[in-house]
Formats: C-alpha cells, structure tokens, sequence
C-alpha cells in the first residue's frame, strides 16, 4: 500500500497559494472543447507573441545549448518528431544539430502556428503537418525521436497524448518532454498560457502508467536546479 507523504504547514500553504493561482480551465476541459480552445489561443495575437516570449523567459536559447552541449543529444537520431511545434522553437535548434539526411517532422494543432514556424526557418527539411497530438497521423514505430516542449500542459489528461508518442515511437525511441511544473512561477506561467501545470511525481506516474521509461532528468542550469525553474526537463524511452 502506498504511504502517504507527511507535508508541513508552509508546504501546504505553498501548494494552496498554487493551486489557487494556477488556471484551472483546463482541468475541468471537456475533452472536446480543448481542441478549440487551444487552437483559438495559437491562432491569434498570443500565438504570434510566443517567438518573443519565449527569448524573454530564455527558454528558446536555453534548448538550444542543451542540444549544442551535447546535454540531450539529438545528433544519435535518423527521424524526429517535433510536436507541438509552435512558431518552432525547437525545431530550429533541432535543424542545426542534425543532418540533412535526418527526417524532421514537425506537426502542431494550430495550422497558424506551423505557418508562423515555416517562414521563420525558411527550410523546406522539415514536413509540416496540422495535427492534434491525441490523433498523430503516422503509423506505429514511425520515429526514432520526439521533441515535445511545453504542450502536453494544454492537454486535460496527459496519457492519451503520451500514449500516441508511446505509439509512433520506436522500440528503444527517446521522447524528450518539457512541461510546466507545479511551482509559483509554472502556476502564473499556466495563467498566459491558458494550460495546466504538472507535479514531477504525477507526470512521471503518468508516463510510466502508457509504457515508457523515466530515464534521465535535465536542469538548464545549476541555478534552474536549485531554485526549480524552467520546468520538467526529461527524456523518457520506449522499452526495447
Ligand atoms: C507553448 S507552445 C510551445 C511551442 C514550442 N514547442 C516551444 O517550445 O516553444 C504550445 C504549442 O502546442 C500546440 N498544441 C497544444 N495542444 C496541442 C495538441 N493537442 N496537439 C498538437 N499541438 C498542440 C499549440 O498550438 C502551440 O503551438
């Protein structure tokens, strides 16, 4: 039998302040509603800002030296999945680490957003496909890896999402997932966003729950480290 975790006051009172600062739209989204409301959200003026919002907060050039540094290394890989590609944030850093013998698939639920991404890189390496990350148009074992950062906190519930990934995967395939934490700074972040935010313990349940391996943690710096910013860095595997 699970034991409970004791927690103290100022733990609870943390958790309470959270919770309540935290946008709860979410959570209590019909499964069939946030499909509309995500792509409203990244089709419009917010979606256009998120280039610019995400040097802000560093976490655009943060990826890119964790991918540079070797940190996750993106260079073992034959084909890559970027889902939720946004104005593609990722895949740009993911251009510039791999060959042009590597297929690149990039797919996001907001066809706004791939458009925003496709003028901004001006490649025509990787594919563009509209998609919902619930439904992945691409039969099993189709890739090697998957870069997913900062999306699956628009999803209710994280494990059909994780189950798709699971799914397109191959056997011994690395996902590598970022996600808004369950901290201050991820709950107002969530209110921007209009997302959820995920506990460590939970996410990782989660992932373990559809089939994959919590196999390695990242922190874009020793002060993300110490002061839990940045989110939850992991890589998680399909087992062999
Ligand atoms: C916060 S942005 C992240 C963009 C980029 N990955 C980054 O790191 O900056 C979230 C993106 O996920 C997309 N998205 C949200 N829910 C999705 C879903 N169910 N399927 C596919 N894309 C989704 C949104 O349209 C948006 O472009």
């Amino acid at each position: 039998m699970p034991v409970p975790r004791l927690r103290s006051g100022s733990t609870r009172v943390r958790q309470s302040l959270r919770r309540f600062v935290e946008f709860k739209g979410i959570r209590r989204a019909h499964d069939s509603d946030y499909r509309d409301t995500v792509k409203k959200l990244y089709d419009g003026p917010r979606g256009a800002a998120i280039r610019l919002s995400s040097v802000i907060s560093l976490h655009d050039p943060l990826v890119g030296y964790m991918l540079r540094s070797g940190q996750f290394d993106i260079g073992r890989f034959r084909s890559i999945l970027d889902v939720g590609s946004g104005s593609g944030q990722i895949l740009r850093h993911v251009l510039r680490q791999t060959g042009d013998d590597v297929r690149i698939v990039a797919c996001d639920l907001s066809p706004n957003m791939l458009h925003r991404a496709r003028l901004r890189l001006k490649s025509d390496r990787p594919q563009f496909v509209a998609a919902d990350m619930k439904n992945l148009p691409f039969a099993d074992e189709s890739f090697d890896c998957i870069t997913c950062g900062w999306v699956i906190e628009h999803l209710p519930d994280p494990r059909p999402g994780l189950r798709e990934m699971l799914r397109v995967l191959q056997p011994g395939g690395s996902l590598l997932l970022m996600a808004t934490e369950d901290t201050l700074t991820g709950a107002l972040s969530s209110r921007t966003w209009k997302c959820r935010t995920y506990n460590r313990d939970e996410l990782r349940e989660a992932c373990e729950e559809v089939g994959f391996e919590w196999t390695q943690q990242f922190w874009f710096t020793r002060m993300h480290r110490a002061l839990r910013l940045g989110g939850i860095l992991v890589e998680v595997r399909k087992p062999v």
